[in-house]
C-alpha cells in the first residue's frame, strides 16, 4: 500500500541536512494528539507564529491548534455546528474547522502525508531532488510549505488565473512556480506539464495528490480521530451518528470517514455517493443479502431496517429500497 523500503545513502543526507537545520519530523501519533509533544517544542512554539516559516510548525500540522495567529499551544479539535436556521434540516450538522492550520488549510496536512514518508525512508533525497507540487490551490500550498519547513526544495504548479494572493504568497514559499493556462477547473493542463516535468530530465518526485497513498493514509491516522473526538463531545444519549460527507477533490480527507471498529453505535450507517462510512457499517453492508441493498442510496432510518436482513426480496426490483445504478455510481 505504502513504500517504506529504505535507501541508505539518500537517508543519511536527509538526516544530517535536519541535523543542520534543527529539524524535528512529528509522528503522526504526535499531530493526532499533541499531548504527545515534547514541552521544549510546545515552549518554542509559544514564540511562533501560526503560518511561520518555522520548522517547529511542523507541529501544528493538527486538527487542535488554539486558535490564535501568535504563539498557540493546543487544544480541543475545531469544529463548529451549523444552526438549523442555516441548514433548514432537523440533522444536526458539525463541521471540521481547517482555518487553524498553517496555511489555513488542512492539505497541508495531506502533503505533509506524502512527502515525510519518502523523506524518511530516503526515497526523497532533500540535497538532490526537487518536490513536484501539482494542484489548483490548498494542496500546492501546504506542499510548498512543508517542503520550505522541511528544507527541501519545491516547484509550485497551478493555473495561471489563480487567485494573485495565492501566487504572492507562493512566492515566498516555494522555490519555483510553474503557472499554467487556465483557472480552477483545468486541471489537465496541470498534469500535461507534470509529464513535460518528468521528460526534461530533472531530479524531481512530482508529489501526484491522486496517487499517494500517503494522502489517504493521513487522513485515515489524524482526521479520522479529530472527527471522532467532535462526535465525542457534540452526541448526547438520543442523538445517532448517520456519516461524513467530503467535498471531495483527491478523495484523501474522505477517508476520515473511516472511523476505527466500534468507534459509534452499531445501529447508526448511511451510503450515499460522496459520503464514507464507519468500517463497521461497511462490512454490515458487505454481508447484506443481496446486492439490492448495497446500492441503496439513502440514509437508513429504523422504519426500513426491517428489510435489510433476511427480507425475502428475491429480486433486486422488488426491493422498497431499491434504487437503479447510474453509471459512474462505484465509490
Ligand atoms: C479546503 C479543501 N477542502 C477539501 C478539499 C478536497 O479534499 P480531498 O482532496 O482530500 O478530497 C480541498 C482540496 O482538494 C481543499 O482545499
Amino acid at each position: 500500500m505504502i513504500d517504506l523500503s529504505i535507501h541508505e545513502a539518500p537517508l543519511e543526507r536527509a538526516v544530517q541536512r535536519a541535523r543542520e537545520q534543527n529539524i524535528i519530523i512529528p509522528t503522526f501519533a504526535q499531530q493526532r494528539d499533541p499531548s504527545l509533544i515534547p514541552d521544549a517544542i510546545k515552549r518554542r512554539l509559544s514564540e511562533v507564529g501560526l503560518w511561520d516559516l518555522n520548522p517547529v510548525n511542523l507541529f501544528r500540522i493538527t486538527w487542535r491548534n488554539e486558535p490564535v495567529v501568535q504563539g498557540g499551544g493546543f487544544g480541543d479539535v475545531n469544529y463548529l455546528e451549523l444552526p438549523r436556521e442555516v441548514t433548514g434540516v432537523d440533522a444536526r450538522v458539525v463541521v471540521i474547522v481547517g482555518k487553524w492550520f498553517p496555511t489555513g488549510a488542512h492539505k497541508v496536512g495531506a502533503a505533509y502525508g506524502c512527502l515525510v514518508p519518502r523523506l524518511v525512508t530516503g526515497q526523497f533525497d532533500p540535497t538532490t531532488q526537487k518536490a513536484v507540487w501539482p494542484s489548483t490551490g490548498n494542496y500546492c500550498r501546504g506542499g510548498a510549505y512543508d517542503s520550505r519547513l522541511l528544507a527541501c526544495q519545491s516547484i509550485a504548479i497551478l493555473p495561471e488565473g489563480m487567485s494573485r494572493e495565492r501566487f504572492e504568497w507562493l512566492e515566498g514559499v516555494a522555490d519555483e512556480i510553474i503557472r499554467t493556462p487556465g483557472t480552477e477547473s483545468n486541471v489537465k493542463e496541470i498534469f500535461d506539464k507534470c509529464w513535460e516535468l518528468r521528460r526534461s530530465g530533472q531530479d524531481l518526485v512530482i508529489f501526484n495528490q491522486f496517487d499517494e497513498m500517503g494522502n489517504y493514509l493521513w487522513h485515515y491516522s489524524v482526521t479520522g480521530p479529530a472527527m471522532h473526538e467532535i462526535l465525542k463531545r457534540v452526541m448526547g444519549p438520543d442523538d445517532s451518528y448517520r456519516g461524513m460527507a467530503s467535498a471531495t477533490g483527491s478523495g484523501g480527507t474522505i477517508a476520515s470517514g473511516r472511523l476505527p471498529e466500534g468507534a459509534i453505535p452499531p445501529q447508526q450507517n448511511l451510503r450515499q455517493r460522496g459520503a464514507a462510512m464507519p468500517d463497521a457499517a461497511q462490512q454490515r453492508l458487505r454481508r447484506a443479502p443481496h446486492r439490492g441493498h448495497r446500492r441503496q442510496a439513502r440514509p437508513v432510518g429504523p422504519q426500513r431496517q426491517e428489510h435489510r436482513h433476511g427480507c425475502g426480496h428475491r429480486r433486486r426490483g422488488d426491493h422498497p429500497n431499491y434504487a437503479p445504478v447510474q453509471r459512474g455510481d462505484r465509490q
